[in-house]
């Protein structure tokens, strides 16, 4: 029996016959494609095999690790690199992903490993020069420049190395896709034939791929599902912090982050990022409140700044830098009608120093306090440091590891520290708590606001 093609919508799953523009069964626009009819298949008889059904509780070994010695890199991999993992990095073209895939591949290289990094954007000539400047020009690495993936797959094929990088995938193309390097179908087709590579190989390949403004090429995100392992590399442009943060991880906690900067040789490893973001804080500035937050499984303090003015515009200016800016709405909202404290006709910027980018709920209570300081014009004590979540209610949510984020302001020299009432605190030597059960007291209390 012969059919056509079917036209499938991808948002319900209505099958259509013929193409239209919007789905008649659920309204989506866009979404009808082109889907190839399903064979008859084979007889029964012949359908499939059974497949070996194993017990959950057989012995598994830890998959085996190789440590690049970065150790800012190892612990985002979740304690080094994994063997047949597929791992993608991805940030804004510039940031810094080629330099750090570089340097690791150097490490790696150090350590014994056998390491390719194939460049589709540079010419050999190009990476050498990065790799002179980096001081690594004399790394065991080997370096290719290709954009032929089948001819890239080949390579590995016969070289079998222990990591390959393949920098970019959307330089990347495969010659029984129609579509241009870079479309989505190209992507996904060269992302889908490297993970499978890894997977029969046992080589662990790193695919980088830069994040795009919406348009014709495809960025790292439909990626994401297919990798073990997603980190990207952010950081401000101006700013020479870089922070590589692992978004998903089949071998190790996601969320973990690794702080590097940038400099004239390369990205160096920055070991005790709280004091690095603290640094060049002005003592007792209204608008500074300091958060101690969690990244991963490590501590880290950061200065949240707000600024307060008065606005000439019909709706106020709401700029954020560093955080959720529906976050931001949320607190002024809390602050405008539990605690009486209006932000109307006021502009107000908001901004994580050092280019930190900060995701945790736990920051509420430092947003609030930086910007109801910046309003009343009153400087929250400079060794002391906040964190809680503040609900719609403007009560104040305990939350997680509370001994950790106290041990980290007491070790860079804080004293006290606004929490959370019921935060189980434990022992917290050498700081003052004041805990606090609502946003209404806290702010009173603090500015004599509200
Ligand atoms: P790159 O690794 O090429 O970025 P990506 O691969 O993510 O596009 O980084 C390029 C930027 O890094 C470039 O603006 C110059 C800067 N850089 C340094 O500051 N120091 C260095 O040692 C190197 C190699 C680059
Ligand atoms: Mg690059």
């Amino acid at each position: 029996m012969a059919k056509g093609p079917n036209y499938v919508c991808s948002a319900c799953g209505a099958v259509h016959s013929k193409w239209a523009g919007k789905c008649e069964s659920c309204g989506a626009w866009n979404s009808i494609a082109e889907e190839a009819p399903i064979g008859a298949g084979p007889k029964p008889a012949q359908r499939g095999r059974s497949i070996v059904i194993a017990d959950l509780a057989a012995e598994e070994a830890p998959p085996p690790r190789a440590a690049s010695g970065i150790g800012e890199l190892d612990r985002v991999l979740g304690g080094g690199l994994v063997p047949a993992s597929a791992i993608l990095v991805g940030g804004d073209p510039g940031i810094g992903k080629s330099t750090l895939l570089l340097q690791a591949a150097a490490s790696f290289a150090h350590t014994g490993l056998k390491c390719l990094y194939i460049s589709g954007e540079e010419a050999a000539a190009q990476v050498r020069m990065r790799a002179q400047r980096l001081g690594l020009a004399q790394a065991p690495v080997g370096l290719g420049a290709e954009t032929n993936l089948r001819d890239i797959l080949a390579t590995l094929d016969a070289e079998r190395p222990a990591l390959a990088i393949i920098d970019s995938i959307q330089t990347m193309w495969l010659d029984n896709v129609e579509s241009a390097p870079g479309s989505v179908s190209q992507v996904r087709a060269a992302a889908h034939e490297l993970v499978n590579f890894a997977k029969r190989r046992g080589t662990a390949i790193v695919i980088v791929g830069h994040v795009t403004k919406e348009g014709a090429i495809a960025g790292p995100r439909i990626l994401e599902h297919m990798v073990d392992t997603v980190l990207y590399f952010e950081g401000e442009r101006g700013h020479q912090f870089r922070i590589l943060r692992a978004v998903k991880n089949r071998f190790g906690p996601a969320d973990e982050i690794g702080v590097f900067e940038m400099t004239g040789d390369g990205l160096a490893e920055v070991l005790n990022p709280s004091a690095l973001f603290l640094s060049d804080r002005e003592a007792a500035t209204p608008g500074s409140a300091v958060f101690a937050g969690i990244e991963g499984t490590r501590p880290v303090l950061t200065e949240i700044q707000a600024l307060v003015a008065p606005s000439n515009l019909g709706t106020p200016r709401r700029t954020v830098v560093g955080l959720d800016s529906g976050r931001l709405s949320t607190i002024l909202a809390v602050l405008e009608a539990r605690c009486a404290i209006p932000f109307a006709g006021l502009d107000v910027f908001l901004n994580v120093a050092g280019g930190m980018r900060v995701t945790e709920p736990a920051a509420d209570l430092a947003v609030a306090a930086a910007l109801v300081s910046a309003r009343e014009d009153v400087a929250i004590p400079p060794d002391m440091v906040l964190f809680g979540e503040i609900s719609l209610s403007g009560a104040l949510r305990p939350v997680g590891q509370t001994e950790n984020r106290l041990k980290e302001a007491a070790k860079l020299g804080f004293s006290q520290a606004t929490l959370p009432a019921r935060s189980k605190a434990g022992q917290a030597e050498g700081m003052r708590l004041r805990e606090t059960a609502d946003l209404t007291a806290f702010v009173g209390e603090m500015f004599g606001a509200g």
